[in-house]
């Protein structure tokens, strides 16, 4: 899931009811969904093959509820791989079956094909409540297929995965008996009380400055040297000493290169603040532990630059060429980046700026879609950003969306469809939903971090030293901070009162 500020920027029932036993460990299926579930009740829809994995090794049919985790914005696999906690911890803790179900449009569950399915017309199927209906259908489904209609159901996700997580249950609390919504920015929406625009990078920002203020200071210095050499028309050319400095795949050559590569730069620091574990990963992409220090060492020796005091005038320079403070400075950013990008490498691959989304394995295409339509993330600079300050540019967003996918972004359909925008009233009435965000994540800028008065049924839990959706991953007894250990014994002594609560009505 990226920010905003990142972007220029039924019933199919496949029965098929085991013989013999279940089998073990994770296995393939494909289900039957309309296209369209809100036309006519789906009824005239064509239909498209949708993706799922089981894994019932541990699952006690008598007695052992449905573990779902709802996917997100990429191939399934990035998620079963990096959600231990559920696929090897509670699976076993709680004797569950494990349901994975795939985000229509990504991985192998596409409506249509993949050169055509985000363009205009074929794009309007793939929004929030079309999925959320998916999961509820597959769930009815295993419910069948597994002769499991009286047993419970936890639906468990990361990030937008945590969102869908706590909106199905919100949404459909007669398939999903309780949410685990982890690192779910559900309020990060226009006008939010609660997650002001610039939060996000603040957040990022904190978190390189919080090992040195060094490395969030001189990361802020470069991105204004990389914007001065663009802006400045006596410097073009330098472009190839930028380009150089860099180590691009191909030259810069035009403006919009150089804001490719500044967008490049920008998400491989926010995806590094994002995905900065206690041990190596891989995630989006590999990476060492705790990706955000081995990113600033490259600063150590640097002098605290103060503000505006980088920037390098045509004077400084004899005869053109960067400057060996601008020198310096990209040398160190580029090697802080491939941290992100090349794994620490000593030898990194070039530098791909028409990449400019970033994601590593998750799906950029799919998720603009999603963005330009209900999903609208507004996310600011301000001037604790190490990023260049802007606000989000709304009309400029909305632009991009008319051309590229010709769509106008809703800004407000969350508040419509879900609520949040006044969280005690419109969450007084939920239940059943643990909220957990994390320190250092980014994201926890618009997750539901306050308690809702008088509710007693929704679980706040804020993780410290946590990174994006942590509390998911595999526990790590030897890596993993004290406090994701003590969320993930709440999270599992919850979801057994949910299940209790159920199986004894
Ligand atoms: C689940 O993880 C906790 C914490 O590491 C551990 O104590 C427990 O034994 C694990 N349970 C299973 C069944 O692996
Ligand atoms: C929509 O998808 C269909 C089937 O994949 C394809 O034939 C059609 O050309 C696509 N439409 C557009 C506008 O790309
Ligand atoms: C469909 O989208 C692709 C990019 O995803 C684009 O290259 C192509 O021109 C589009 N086709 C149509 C018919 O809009
Ligand atoms: C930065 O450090 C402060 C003070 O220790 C802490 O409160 C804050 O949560 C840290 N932020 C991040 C993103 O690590
Ligand atoms: C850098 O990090 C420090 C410490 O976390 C923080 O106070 C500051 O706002 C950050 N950003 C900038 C641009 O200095
Ligand atoms: C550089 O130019 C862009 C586009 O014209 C502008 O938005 C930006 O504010 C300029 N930046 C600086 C540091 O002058
Ligand atoms: C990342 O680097 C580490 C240490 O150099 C190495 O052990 C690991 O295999 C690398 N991972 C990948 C996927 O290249
Ligand atoms: C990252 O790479 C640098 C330079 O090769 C090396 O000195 C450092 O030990 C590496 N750090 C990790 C955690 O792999
Ligand atoms: C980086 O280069 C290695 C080979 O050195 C290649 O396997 C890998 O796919 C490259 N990564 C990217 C992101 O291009």
């Amino acid at each position: 899931m990226r920010s905003l500020a990142t972007l220029s920027l039924l019933l199919g029932l496949s029965l098929c009811a085991p013989e013999g036993g279940y089998p073990l460990g994770r296995k393939e299926y494909y289900i039957s969904m309309p296209i369209d579930h809100f036309t006519n009740g789906g009824a005239q829809s064509a239909t498209f093959q949708m993706r799922y994995f089981v894994d019932a090794q541990y699952w006690d049919p008598q007695s052992g509820p449905i573990l779902f985790y709802a996917g997100n914005e990429g191939k399934l696999e990035n998620f079963y791989d990096n959600s231990g906690f559920l696929t090897k911890n509670l699976s076993r803790e709680l004797k569950g079956l494990i349901v994975f179900g795939e985000h229509r449009y990504f991985g192998k569950s596409l409506p249509f094909d993949p050169s055509t399915a985000y363009n205009t017309s074929n794009n309007t199927y793939l929004t929030v409540d079309q999925v959320m209906m998916d999961y509820n259908l597959l769930l009815k489904s295993i419910r069948y297929q597994y002769s499991a209609l009286d047993k419970p159901c936890i639906v468990f996700g990361g990030s937008y995965g945590g969102m869908l997580a706590a909106w199905l249950r919100m949404k459909y609390p007669q398939t999903f008996q309780g949410a685990l919504a982890s690192s779910a920015p559900i309020l990060y929406f226009k006008g939010a009380p609660t997650a002001p625009e610039n939060a996000f990078n603040d957040i990022i920002s904190e978190a390189f400055g919080n090992r040195s203020l060094a490395c969030n200071k001189t990361i802020k210095a470069g991105f204004q040297m990389i914007e001065n050499i663009r802006n400045d028309t006596k410097r073009q050319g330098d472009w190839a000493a930028l380009s150089t400095a860099f180590n691009t795949c191909r030259p810069l050559q035009t403006y919009s290169d150089i804001d490719n590569l500044y967008l490049h730069l920008m998400n491989g620091y926010s995806y590094m603040a994002m995905t900065n574990y206690p041990y190596p990963t891989s995630f989006l992409t590999p990476m060492p532990a705790w990706p955000v220090n081995v990113a600033c060492e490259y600063f150590a020796g640097f002098p605290v630059p103060t503000e505006g005091e980088v920037l390098a005038t045509d004077e400084d320079r004899l005869v053109g060429g960067l400057t060996p403070d601008e020198q310096k400075t990209f040398t160190a950013m580029l090697k802080a980046v491939n941290v992100y990008f090349n794994n620490n490498s000593s030898t990194p691959n070039c530098t791909n700026f028409d990449d400019t989304d970033a994601t590593g394995d998750l799906d950029g295409f799919g998720w603009n879609v999603l963005a330009c339509n209900q999903l609208a993330m507004p996310c600011a600079n301000g001037p604790n950003s190490m990023f260049t300050e802007g606000a989000f540019d709304y009309d400029a967003f909305t632009q991009f969306c008319e051309a590229t996918y010709k769509m106008t972004p809703r800004y407000e359909w969350v508040w419509r469809y879900l609520g949040g925008n006044d969280i005690q009233r419109d969450f007084k009435a939920i239940s059943n939903i643990i909220f957990s965000n994390g320190e250092l994540d980014p994201w926890r800028a618009g997750g539901l971090n306050d308690e809702i008065l008088g509710n007693d049924k929704i679980n706040i839990l804020f993780i410290g030293k946590a990174a994006h959706h942590l509390d998911l991953r595999e526990p790590n007894d030897e890596f993993d901070p004290q406090e994701v250990k003590d969320a993930r014994t709440q999270e599992l002594a919850i979801i057994k009162g949910w299940i209790k609560e159920y199986t004894s009505q």
